[in-house]
C-alpha cells in the first residue's frame, strides 16, 4: 500500500514540476501579457502583440479581419465570421459561441487554429475567454 502511495505522491511531483517548467518557459518566449487582470487592455495587447503581422489594416483592405487597436473592438463585438457567417465574431457573456475564441481553441472551425504559427498560452486564451464571459467590455 504505502508502496502505491508514494508512487501517487512522486507523480503529482512529477507533474508538478512539469507544469512550472512550461510556465518558465513561456515566460522566456519575452511577449507575455503581464498583469493578467481581465480587461480590453490585455486583450487587445494579446492582438497586437500576436496577431496583427496578419490581421492589419493594410491586409483589411484585401477583406481581412484587422486586429489593429483602432478597429479591432468595433471589427469583432456582435459581427458575423466571415467563415461561418450563422457565428459571430465576439458575442459578449457567451465565449463558447464566439468564433474568435473557437479558432484560439480549434473547436468547430474552418481553416486553421490561431494563431496560424504558434497557439497562445493557456492563461492568454483563458483571458480571452474571461473577458467575454465578463460581457466583452470595453
Ligand atoms: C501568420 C498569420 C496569422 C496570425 C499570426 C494570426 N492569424 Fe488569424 N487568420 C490567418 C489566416 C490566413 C486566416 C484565414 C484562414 C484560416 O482561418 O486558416 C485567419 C483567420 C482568422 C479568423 C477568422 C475570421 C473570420 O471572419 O471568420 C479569426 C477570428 C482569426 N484569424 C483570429 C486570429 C487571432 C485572434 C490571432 C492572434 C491570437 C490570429 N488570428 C493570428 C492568419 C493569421
Amino acid at each position: 500500500m504505502l508502496k502505491y502511495v508514494s508512487f501517487f505522491l512522486i507523480l503529482v511531483f512529477v507533474i508538478a514540476c512539469d507544469n512550472n517548467i512550461e510556465y518558465e518557459s513561456d515566460e522566456l518566449k519575452g511577449s507575455q501579457i503581464e498583469p493578467l487582470e481581465i480587461t480590453y487592455e490585455n486583450v487587445q495587447k494579446i492582438f497586437t502583440i500576436k496577431c496583427i503581422a496578419c490581421h492589419n489594416n493594410t491586409a483589411y483592405s484585401l477583406n481581412y479581419l484587422s486586429l489593429e487597436a483602432d478597429v479591432a473592438f468595433d471589427n469583432l463585438i456582435n459581427i458575423k465570421s466571415q467563415q461561418r457567417n450563422n457565428i459571430d465574431l465576439i458575442k459578449p457573456f457567451e465565449p463558447e459561441n464566439s468564433y474568435l475564441y473557437m479558432k484560439l481553441i480549434g473547436n468547430d472551425i474552418e481553416g486553421t487554429k490561431m494563431p496560424q504559427n504558434s497557439a497562445l498560452p493557456t492563461r492568454e486564451i483563458e483571458l480571452i475567454q474571461k473577458w467575454i464571459q465578463e460581457g466583452a467590455k470595453l
